[in-house]
Parts: structure tokens; sequence; C-alpha cells
């Protein structure tokens, strides 16, 4: 895999920021923003749709769609990952319907999912940091407190994540998190 722009070691689990495309990456699992019908759609949504193949979506469509600040796990398909965990963020809507807490749900539940199945790395995007329009550094402090958090209470054998970021700009937010909560 690509060489990470930074990494941190929280017990026996690495944390790296990398730029790529999420569905190029060979890890268990990698996590999807999806909507709440689970049945596609643009951004990081039509790009693993696209790279797993039409499977994948007739899977999407027995599981009777997925709750915001939930998440639900299907295979990976043509994709090198596993696995694809459907995490539905939140629509930014100012800051006051708990967007916050919702977006930090995601994560855990998607930390929870893949350890319980026994994964061993995962790969997030910036959940709702696009068309859901979550501020970019926000919700990069969000995903590395929360995921640092999950992983030191309970690393579940969880021994790799990776924050996979779409461009520079979102990888300096996560890189500001990593030092603002002394990863790094
Ligand atoms: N790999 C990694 N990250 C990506 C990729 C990719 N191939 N494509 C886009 N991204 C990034 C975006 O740059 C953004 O930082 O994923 C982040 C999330 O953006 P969106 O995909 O727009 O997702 P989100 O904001 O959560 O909105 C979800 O959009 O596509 C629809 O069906 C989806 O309704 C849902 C909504």
């Amino acid at each position: 895999m690509l060489d990470p722009l930074l990494t941190a070691e929280i017990g026996a689990a690495r944390l790296d920021i990398v730029v790529a495309d999420i569905t190029t990456l060979d890890v268990d699992a990698i996590v999807n923003a999806a909507k709440t019908s689970l049945l596609g759609g643009g951004g990081v949504d039509g790009a693993i749709h696209r790279a797993a193949g039409p499977d994948l979506l007739k899977e999407c469509q027995t599981l009777g769609g997925c709750p915001t600040g939930s998440a639900k796990m299907t295979k990976g398909y043509r994709l090198k990952a596993k696995h694809v965990i459907h995490a539905v963020g939140p629509v930014w809507q100012g800051g006051g319907q708990g967007e916050a807490d919702t977006l930090s749900t995601c994560y855990s539940i998607a930390i929870d999912l893949a350890g319980s199945a026994g994964l061993r790395s995962i790969a997030f995007p910036a959940i709702s940091t696009g068309v859901y329009r979550f501020p970019a550094g926000l919700a990069a402090d969000i995903a590395v407190a929360t995921v640092a958090a999950e992983i030191a209470r309970y690393p579940r054998g969880i021994t790799q994540v990776v924050f996979c970021c779409f461009s520079k700009e979102s990888a300096e937010h996560h890189m500001n998190a990593f030092a603002e909560l002394g990863l790094a």
C-alpha cells in the first residue's frame, strides 16, 4: 500500500493517514459513506459500487437499508478488500442536530463490526465531508478521536486503521487531529 503521510501507534494497532482512492486499498474492510437506502450513490459510494461490481448492490438490496449513524457490512466482491462496511453519516445542518455524535457513532460502530468479525485492517474515507457538507476539519477531529478511543479501550484485534483521504487538504486535517491528540 502507499506510504502513509503519517503513522501513529496505539497499543498493537497502527493508524495511518494516506491520500488514495479507497477502492484500491488491500485491507480487510473499506468503509463506504453510504445513504440510508444503501442502494448506491455518487462520491465514494459510487466509486465503491463501480469497483465492487453489481453483486455488491444485490447484497445491499437484501439489507433493508441502514439508519443514519449506523453501519452494515457486506462482502467486497471484486474489490481487493474482503468486506465493505456501509456507514451512513449525518448531513451537516449547522451543528445543532447532534451531527458530531452521529458521525462519531459511524466510526465506533464500524470498528465494532470489523473487530467482531475478526478483521485486522480497516480503511475509512472522510465520512460526511462531501455531499453531506460536514466541515472537514471538525470531521477529522471526530474521526481520529473516536477511532483512537475505541482502539485504546478495546482493540478487538484490529492492527491497522487507515484514514484514506481523497485530497492533501483532507489529509492535513487528519494530521492536525493526530497532533492535537498527541498521537504524532
Ligand atoms: N476514495 C476515498 N475517498 C473518496 C473517494 C474515493 N474513491 N471518492 C470520494 N471520496 C471522499 C470525498 O472527497 C469526501 O472527502 O469521500 C468523502 C465523503 O464524500 P461523499 O462520497 O460525498 O460522501 P458523504 O459526504 O458522506 O455523502 C454521502 O453521498 O454519494 C452519496 O450515496 C451517498 O447519499 C450518500 C452521500
